[in-house]
């Protein structure tokens, strides 16, 4: 195995997620690199000292730069605030390493655009995390999608779902500031998550409407008084987008007030021959819908089908930590030239595509009317 150094600016809830998936990639068979993670940067003296714990993590840093001068790093992971998002990407680019971004590559648009262009001029390997389509049953609805054995497809529905914010209690963080976490709110927080298995299908809306909600006006600052919360909590976009020469539905759905949800993706394609429907609520399951003399709602139990072989037997149940190793490995293999037409991470210009439907989205809300990309 080659050994490929990593740097993560940023060890919050995702920071940490990413040390634990390169921790157990002994998991992966087959692997013919492998993440070390070298440093890591963050404000946080207490979230500095959690990596203490993971053997050759040996830069600790408040500043960014000093894990970004290292010549010893080969690939960065940045897991910040969105506002922070284009100035580290781009220092990132100008000390000469690779990136994995996070979503969504920017606080909005242009800075989208600025990040992909500095991205594509550096000539440097740069993706933007996305994981969910990392589910087998993910990939399952992707092949069958492509393959194009659903007849005429006639509705598209992709979505994120959770609701932890349903709490009032619950500590505002730099996600519930429209300054931190953008305009966009949820577009920016969930946004990815529901565009990418569409647009990888080459599914972008042509027009939408959207509807978009916001939740609680204030909440607890953590200091023991309140502050007030200005993000769209819930947004619900209704496109046309054109499939096979025809006009199709497809409703783009990012919800942080929904009921009864965590972290719930899901996907469903409707055609006329054929149709697929996976939700995460039920991560080894995939419905196929038949038509034949009579019609059918078939339900199988994909187990751990990942796109990258690992030691897990076939009949377990896939997991969030799981898909993260697989995103890595995708990462890391296409930076090798060994994707060998396997499923990769997103793209900028995914991601800038993104902020597109987003952007048309606020003004859709804004002026209550159907807007055109
Ligand atoms: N792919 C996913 O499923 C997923 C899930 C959650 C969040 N995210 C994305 O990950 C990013 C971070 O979100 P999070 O939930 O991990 O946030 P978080 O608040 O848990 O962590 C952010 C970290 O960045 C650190 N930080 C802030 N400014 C910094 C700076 N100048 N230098 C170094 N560190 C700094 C903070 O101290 C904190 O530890 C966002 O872009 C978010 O959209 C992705």
């Amino acid at each position: 195995m080659k050994d490929i150094s990593i740097g993560i600016i940023g060890g919050g809830l995702m920071g940490r997620e990413m040390a634990s998936a390169f921790a157990r990639w002994c998991a992966l068979a087959d692997m013919p690199v492998r993440p070390v993670l070298r440093a890591v940067a963050d404000l946080n003296p207490d979230t500095l000292a959690w990596f203490e714990r993971i053997p050759g993590c040996d830069l600790r840093v408040t500043d960014f730069q000093k894990l970004l001068s290292d010549p010893g790093i080969d690939v960065v992971y940045v897991a910040v605030p969105h506002d922070l998002h284009e100035n580290i990407y781009l220092d990132v680019l100008a000390a000469g390493k690779d990136l994995l971004a996070e979503k969504p590559f920017g606080i909005d648009l242009a800075s989208a655009r600025r990040i992909r262009d500095a991205a594509s001029a550096s000539g440097r390997f740069v993706r933007c995390s996305s994981e969910m389509p990392f589910f087998p049953g993910g990939q399952r609805a992707f092949e069958i999608a492509r393959g194009g054995s659903l007849g005429r497809v006639l509705e598209v529905v992709s979505g994120f779902h959770h609701s932890s914010d349903l709490d009032p209690d619950k500590v505002a963080n730099w996600k519930r500031f429209r300054r931190t976490c953008g305009e966009g709110g949820v577009l920016n927080d969930l946004g990815m998550h529901s565009c990418h298995l569409p647009l990888r299908l080459g599914w972008k809306p042509s027009r939408l409407f959207s509807q978009l909600q916001k939740g609680y006006p204030e909440r607890p600052d953590g200091r023991g008084g309140r502050t007030a919360c200005d993000t769209w909590d819930n947004a619900l976009i209704h496109g046309w987008t054109v499939i096979g020469g025809q006009d199709v539905p497809l409703r783009l759905e990012m919800k942080r007030l929904a009921p009864g949800a965590t972290n719930t993706w899901y996907i469903e394609i409707l055609g006329t021959d054929g149709g697929v429907r996976f939700s995460t609520a039920e991560p080894k399951t995939l419905w196929l819908f038949e038509r034949g003399k009579e019609q059918w709602w078939k339900r199988t139990e994909l187990g751990f089908s990942t796109a990258f072989k690992t030691v897990t037997g076939g009949i377990f149940e896939p997991g969030f930590p799981d898909v993260i190793q697989q995103m890595w490995a995708a990462y890391l293999l296409e930076r090798e030239g060994e994707l060998d037409g396997r499923f990769g991470c997103a793209t900028p210009d995914e991601a800038v595509a993104t902020h597109e439907i987003f952007a048309a989205a606020l003004a859709s809300h804004a002026s209550q009317k159907v807007v055109a990309l």
